[in-house]
């Protein structure tokens, strides 16, 4: 079964041919999408809230012709409620479908659940730990939007240590050349020591720091988040990291012409609306890239698994 569980498992030819697949998915939709995966059914099963990754699932398997069921706040309106395991939940709706996209709260429910599925899981958020699909998507709208991925500059910016997204993101470029990584944050929210473990391995050049203004002007890539309020120990340690870092016209102004702000979204006042139509403001055309990712990651689990 082919199952997205993490952004470790991606190597380079892989990425490449999923953003090649990806390209392809742009004219599957262009034309109306098509019929590839039709009576295929693709359960969405969100123990958090979402509105990009479910809702850019569920139109990935419309665009191939399949079916959805799910539920959009399985903690509540699912069984779990009444104190049914993951295990189980997962094991019933295998029976169900041919394709299960989660989000959970506990890092590693996605591990957990394909242990005991006997169709393929895509992980659509764990917690605190990882959001393969949402790296996936920056890493194709990074190539999109430059040409490559080699060589480029990316300072990741906010909330490190709870954000998700940074994680995956910085294993899908752990695959690049040349690569330099700008891991900006408050101290409470810096970047774990095993994601940093995993990059030195792979001979990745980062650097961390508390200084956005220092590398403003020479980066390709700011990939700003939010700060992920509902992950905290304590309201005072959530205040401790909230409002440092905010991208508006007077940051844009200092940075390069052709460089670009990416976030995941949804945005918590960490990037000014004034910079909204600024063509450097790429994170709406991120969002779009959802789809097609997420289409070529569907058209390959249900192709993979027959
Ligand atoms: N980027 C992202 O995961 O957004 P949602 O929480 O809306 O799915």
């Amino acid at each position: 079964l082919y199952h997205v569980l993490g952004a470790k498992q991606f190597g380079r030819d892989e990425l490449e041919r999923l953003f090649e697949s990806s390209h392809e998915m742009e004219g599957v939709v262009a034309r109306g999408g098509d019929r590839r995966h039709q009576g295929k059914i693709m359960t969405s099963l969100f123990f958090e809230a979402s509105t990009r990754t479910r809702l850019s699932f569920e139109s990935a398997m419309h665009r191939l012709g399949g079916n959805v069921i799910g539920t959009e706040n399985a903690s509540q309106f699912s069984s779990a409620i009444k104190g049914e395991t993951l295990e189980d939940t997962i094991r019933i709706i295998s029976g169900y479908s041919d394709v299960i996209v989660m989000r959970h709260t506990e890092i590693g429910a996605a591990k957990r659940a394909a242990a005991v599925a006997n169709v393929p899981v895509l992980n659509a958020g764990d917690g605190a730990g990882e959001h393969p699909t949402q790296a996936l998507l920056d890493g194709y709208t990074i190539r999109k939007e430059f040409g490559k991925i080699d060589g480029l500059k990316i300072a990741m910016v906010g909330d490190l240590a709870y954000g998700r997204t940074v994680h995956s993101l910085s294993y899908i470029l752990a695959n690049y050349q040349d690569v330099m990584i700008y891991y900006i944050s408050p101290d409470n929210v810096k970047i774990p020591a095993n994601v940093k473990k995993y990059m030195d391995e792979k001979g990745i050049r980062y650097q961390e720091t508390t200084d956005l203004d220092s590398v403003a002007g020479t980066i390709d890539v700011l990939y700003q988040t939010r700060i992920q309020k509902e992950r905290f120990p304590s309201i005072e340690e959530y205040e401790k990291a909230s409002g440092l870092y905010i991208v508006d016209g007077e940051l844009l102004s200092r940075m390069r012409k052709d460089a670009i702000v990416l976030h995941p979204l949804p945005r918590a006042g960490e990037i000014s609306e004034e910079i909204d139509n600024d063509p450097r403001a790429a994170y709406f055309r991120q969002a779009v890239n959802g789809v097609y990712i997420r289409m070529a990651l569907l058209d390959k689990a249900l192709s993979e698994s027959k």
